[in-house]
């Protein structure tokens, strides 16, 4: 995937803001239960703080299609068919970028979005789909600029999941989907961040690997 997506122009409402700043897509990914929405959230708490307008978002979306997808795919005993989870996951993704993401980018926020295209390659590749066809399928998904992958064992997220019932929540799935995942740290698609700390050193990297890449970016 290539980097920065930047629409529009956003500026820093600190005064003496270092940085010059324009709409930029940032995603936050990892297991189920690895801590990735809380890093999410006070990611966009952080950037709020630093003058930056930042939002939230998540998928599956909060919208028509993501909701139809927890409710059919993820809340239920057995898992329906990969090739399903995957187009489904891919529509919403396109109902998302174009209701939520673009619009949001234009007005020159930074939009952190909770999961995003790596979510399928991961879970959809770990459970036996090709990579090509997974990106086929999400050819209008726009690139974001920064992933990150908050990165926690998969015998520690099935230890958390047991509370909640997930199609994923088996330690196996959850094996299968990290190894997917840190193919996608190795071949550079994703950055890594040690998840398996106290939560404010988990967030505290991951400020800083965001605000390093918007200075860098904003010398471009
Ligand atoms: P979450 O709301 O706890 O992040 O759970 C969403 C679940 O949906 C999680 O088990 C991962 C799964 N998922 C996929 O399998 N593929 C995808 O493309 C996305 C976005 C999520």
């Amino acid at each position: 995937m290539s980097n920065g997506n930047a629409v529009g122009n956003i500026f820093c409402e600190k005064a003496g803001c270092p940085v010059k700043k324009r709409g930029m897509f940032i995603c936050i990914e990892g297991l189920d239960a690895s801590g990735k929405t809380t890093h999410a959230h006070r990611l966009v708490r952080n950037l709020q703080k630093r003058g930056f307008e930042a939002i939230y978002t998540t998928e599956p979306s909060a919208g028509e299609i993501g909701k139809f997808i927890r409710k059919y795919v993820l809340q239920r005993r057995k898992r329906v068919p990969s090739v399903v989870e995957a187009l489904l996951f891919a529509v919403d993704r396109v109902d998302h970028v174009e209701k939520k993401i673009k619009p949001a980018l234009q007005e020159g926020k930074i939009v952190v979005s909770d999961r995003y295209v790596y979510s399928s390659l991961a879970y959809q590749g770990a459970a036996g789909l090709e990579t090509k066809w997974i990106e086929e399928i999400n050819e209008l998904a726009l690139p974001p600029g920064l992933a990150i992958y908050i990165d926690v064992p998969a015998e520690v997220v099935v230890r958390r999941l047991r509370r909640r019932r997930s199609v994923m929540e088996r330690l196996e799935i959850q094996r299968k989907v990290r190894e997917a995942y840190m193919r996608l740290v190795k071949n550079g698609s994703l950055i890594p961040v040690d998840g398996n700390r106290p939560r404010d050193e988990v967030s505290k990297d991951v400020l800083t690997i965001v605000l390093d890449f918007l200075k860098s970016w904003g010398k471009h």
